[in-house]
Formats: structure tokens, C-alpha cells, sequence
């Protein structure tokens, strides 16, 4: 990280200013809404401080039938996990955080939908709380149980489609396996447009079995599936040119799905086309098995756009990574790669999404436009954990053509990556999770010069920008355009 990328936004309220300047950034509308932070507590205790929390972030994951090892929503279950509570919360964004969620939060761009981080003041909280005995509290003041439906609740909301795979067996000695799977179709009949999207996988794993390791690797037999979805046509010969749907209007690539990461939220205005009488159609899924025989399938769900949607925006499709002469040296930490693109189109930046693998310990996006030169944002990296990170609707980059997208990867490679089985081997690119790659996988969609204008004049509106403010990701958002010539009325712009 360079000195002197750090940005503040300067805002109209004094102590946030102050605030910001020290932190380096500013949460344009978080300030607006936020009370007064709730200061820590004298004395936590789990009833009155530390479930409210709990129900908020932990329990969709730590509850009886959830994705996690243990249950934290009662007193009794989260007693015991007192420490490693406090150490988990407390130790940044890096791997092992809970929850696990990286975005560097003394730099870049803060607003993402569904961000579960904790604040300051709830990580000094729950410290506090397992520093001072771990206390009940009064009884009475415990918050009521939140209710699940079933412990298969979508972070989309209920979908409006669901489309399952056919089931897949892995044995439990069965070495990786990378392949083709069976068609399904996904018996649409009208074509719709598809707003959030998640993918579960379903298996017959008992989590509180005690048998299976307790990581997200040994819940899971997936490890990812590339996956597309095709109006396939019987008519056509596709073993005479297996690639010809990357040239097919109706072939939809959508996001990779990979075990342990989130639902996918679509730009509003860029939906992505669901066609009437495709198929899941997938050639690259990677099974690795979890030490026993499991049987699995993956349930897709698609939150769709209402009917009658037409997209105002079309996706800027351009890579930005270096799948070709990756060189991690072996036993050593801290490594850097460096990969550019330069934007054909003005762009706006939906999502970031660091694909590394295992030695992958953080990657940082920059925007060079000019003498501007800014840090998007910092993220660490747990190759358990893979994310996605969807910007807030007005915190999204909004580039010029010609800006160029830089990442810098940085790679530990080195025994005290846990994720590494042996470090003392070089690494490549490749496949295979010991191999690697290093690519932004996020989500991008091309504006024209007047969807460009428009999307900064909203934003300018939006945020109250003056030509004084300085916002990340958007160069030009604080131009402010001359007057139209008719309604010039001479005074100073503000
Ligand atoms: C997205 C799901 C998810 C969320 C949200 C989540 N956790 Fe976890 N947590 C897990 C999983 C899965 C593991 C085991 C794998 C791992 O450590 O990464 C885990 C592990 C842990 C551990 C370590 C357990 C051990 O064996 O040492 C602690 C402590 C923990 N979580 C606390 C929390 C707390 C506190 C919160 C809320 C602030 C939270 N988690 C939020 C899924 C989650």
C-alpha cells in the first residue's frame, strides 16, 4: 500500500470529519443514518450485549443446523467459545476473522450490500465481555430467539426459481476429480432477468457428526463449478466446436460458484438474462472428497427481476488477472503480483472479487486515471472463505474509459499459511488448488457517455457533492458540468 492513497470524503458533520481524517475515509450515507455509536459497555453481558450481536451476524452461520461447527445462540452454547470469540473478532481482516469477511476498512471504499463486519465498538465489546468472566446477565433482558424457517434460508430471500443439479456420489477415498456433469434444464418459458443469485450445496453430511473436519472443506464435496446457462440446440453438432456458445447471444455466463462463497447481487440496471428453455449447463465442476461417502447436488437459486424488466446497461466483459506466468517462490511470504487492464469503455465497478488460491493472503484494486491514482480497496484473502464484494449502489466505481485497473496480489507462501500443504514447493499457474491463479473476478457493466454523465449527475444529487469533496472510485464525480447555456445564470456553481 503507497502513502497518500488513503482519501477522505469531507463531509458536512464536524466529529465524523474528524472521525474520517484519522480513519482516512468516510461512509457518505452511514453517517447520515447512524446514531451516535453505541459506546462499549462497562460490564458486557451476554444477555443484554453480546446476543444482539449474535443474532445479527453469528447465528446465520453458529446456530443448531447451521453451516458452523457450533451453535452460539444461547448462553449455554456460547459460554464455552468465550475466548475464541474474542480472538476471532479481534484479529482484522485476514483469514480466520469472524465473521469471515476482509474488506480493510482504513482504506478504499466501505459500502457493500450485505455486509456482516463488526463495528469497532462490537469487536471491544465482545473483548470485554470474555476479558471480564464471560457473564450471563439478567435472564429478562435476553432478546427473544430469532426463528429460522429451516436451516436452509437464502441470503437472496425465498428464490423464484430453484434449479437443482442431479446428484453427484463421492466416495470417500476418491481422488479430485474435475468434469462434465448432466444438463438440467431450468423449465423457464418466458425469458426473465435474474436480480441476486445463490448456489447451496445439499448433502448428506451430518455437521454435528463430529466425523467431519470442522472447516467448510469438510462440509462440502463441490470445490466449484464454472457454469453457464444455454438453449441447448440439438440440431447443432457442439462436439464439432465445443466453444462456439462463448459466441451465442443466448449463452449466459454467470458467476463461479466455489464452496464457501456468497450470493451474488446484479446491478439493478444490468440484470443478467434467465432464457426460456435453457439449461444449467456446467464442463468444469471439481469434486474433492471429504473422507467419506457423500451424496450432493447443487440447488440454485435465482431471485428474479419483475416481468416486463429490460436492462439499461450492458456488461463490460474484460479480464484482469495473469493466468500465465504466476512464480510463487517457495518458503517465502509477503510475495507481490501485479496484473493491468486498460477500461475500452467508461465503466461501473458492481463487485470485486479476489480469485487466489491457497498461498493468497490479500489483493488490492487501483484505478489510475491520469495523475489520479486510488486505492479501490484492500482486501484480505482465506482461501476457506472466498468472497465476493457487491459495492452499495452509490459506492460503486465509476471509471472513464482509459483508466487502468491494476491488482496487486500478495501471496504467503511460507509455513505460516495454514492453507499452504507444503511450502517448500514453487507454484505455478493452474487448476488444481495447490496451482494457482490470480484474477479480479468481479462484476463490471460498460455505460455510454450519456448513462456515464447520468449515473454521476444521480450521484452528485444523491451525495450533496461539491467540487470539494474528493470521492474514491469516481474521478469525475465531482466536475461539476457548466450550466445549460439557457438557464446560465451567471452565479458560482456549488
Ligand atoms: C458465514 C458463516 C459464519 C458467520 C456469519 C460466522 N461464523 Fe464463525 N465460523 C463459521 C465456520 C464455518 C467456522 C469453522 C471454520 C473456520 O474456522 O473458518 C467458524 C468458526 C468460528 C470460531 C472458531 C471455532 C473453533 O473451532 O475454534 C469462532 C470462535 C467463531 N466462528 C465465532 C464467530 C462469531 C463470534 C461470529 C459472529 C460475530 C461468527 N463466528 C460468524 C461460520 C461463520
Amino acid at each position: 500500500m503507497k502513502a497518500g492513497f488513503t482519501v477522505g470524503w469531507r463531509f458536512h458533520i464536524g466529529t465524523a470529519v474528524l472521525a474520517a481524517a484519522v480513519m482516512g475515509w468516510v461512509a457518505p450515507f452511514a453517517l447520515k443514518t447512524a446514531a451516535a455509536p453505541a459506546a462499549v459497555p462497562e460490564a458486557p453481558t451476554f444477555t443484554k450485549d453480546i446476543a444482539p450481536i449474535v443474532q445479527r451476524i453469528c447465528e446465520n452461520c453458529h446456530r443448531p443446523d447451521g453451516v458452523a461447527p457450533m451453535s452460539l445462540a444461547t448462553y449455554e452454547d456460547a459460554r464455552p467459545w468465550a475466548r475464541a470469540m474474542k480472538l476471532r473478532t479481534s484479529i482484522g481482516p485476514k483469514a480466520g476473522v469472524m465473521p469471515p469477511w476482509y474488506v480493510e476498512k482504513n482504506i478504499g471504499i466501505q459500502q457493500f450490500h450485505n455486509d456482516p463486519s463488526l463495528s469497532e465498538d462490537e469487536i471491544a465489546t465482545i473483548g470485554k465481555w470474555a476479558d471480564t468472566g464471560a457473564p450471563r446477565g439478567n435472564p429478562a433482558e435476553m432478546p427473544p430467539p430469532k426463528v429460522y424457517a429451516d436451516h436452509t434460508a437464502w441470503a437472496i430471500g425465498t428464490p423464484d426459481l430453484i434449479v437443482k443439479t442431479k446428484e453427484l456420489t463421492v466416495k470417500g477415498d476418491a481422488p479430485d476429480w474435475w468434469g462434465e456433469i448432466p444438463s438440467v434444464p431450468i423449465g423457464l418459458t418466458e425469458d426473465r432477468y435474474v436480480a441476486a443469485l445463490e448456489i447451496k450445496e445439499v448433502n448428506d453430511v451430518d455437521a454435528h457428526s463430529g466425523l467431519n473436519r470442522a472447516t467448510v472443506g469438510g462440509r462440502f464435496v463441490v470445490h466449484h463449478m464454472i457454469w453457464r446457462t444455454q438453449v441447448i440446440d440439438p440440431t447443432k453438432d457442439q462436439s464439432q466446436d465445443p466453444l462456439s456458445f462463448l459466441l451465442d447471444e443466448e449463452t449466459v455466463n454467470w458467476p463461479v460458484h466455489e464452496v464457501g462463497r456468497n450470493a451474488d447481487f446484479f446491478d439493478p440496471k444490468s440484470a443478467r438474462l434467465l432464457k426460456a428453455g435453457s439449461s444449467i449447463v456446467s464442463d468444469s465442476i471439481h469434486l474433492h472428497s471429504n473422507g467419506r461417502d457423500t451424496k450432493a447436488h447443487l440447488e440454485i437459486g435465482f431471485k428474479l427481476m419483475p416481468k416486463g424488466y429490460t436492462p439499461t446497461y450492458k456488461r463490460a466483459v474484460f479480464g484482469l488477472g495473469n493466468g500465465v506466468d504466476i512464480d510463487i517462490k517457495a518458503m517465502e511470504p509477503n510475495q507481490q503480483l501485479h496484473a493491468y487492464t486498460v477500461l475500452q469503455q467508461h465503466t461501473k465497478i458492481i463487485s470485486f472479487e479476489p480469485h487466489l488460491h491457497a498461498p493468497g493472503q490479500r489483493m488490492c484494486l487501483e484505478a489510475i486515471w491520469g495523475y489520479n491514482i486510488q486505492t479501490l480497496n484492500c482486501v484480505g484473502y482465506d482461501h476457506n472463505w472466498v468472497r465476493g464484494y457487491d459495492y452499495a449502489d452509490d459506492s460503486a466505481p465509476l471509471l472513464p474509459k482509459g483508466t487502468i485497473l491494476h491488482i496487486v496480489g500478495y501471496m504467503d507462501n511460507s509455513p505460516t499459511n495454514k492453507n499452504v500443504p507444503d511450502p517448500r514447493n514453487w507454484q505455478g499457474s493452474g487448476n488444481r488448488s495447490v496451482a494457482n491463479m490470480f484474477i479480479d473476478l468481479g462484476m463490471r457493466v460498460a455505460l455510454t457517455d450519456e448513462q456515464f454523465k447520468d449515473e454521476m449527475a444521480q450521484r452528485r444529487a444523491r451525495l450533496h457533492l461539491t467540487k470539494n469533496d474528493y470521492v474514491i472510485g469516481c474521478p469525475l464525480c465531482t466536475v461539476i458540468p457548466p450550466p445549460a447555456p439557457a438557464k446560465a445564470s451567471g452565479g458560482p456553481q456549488q
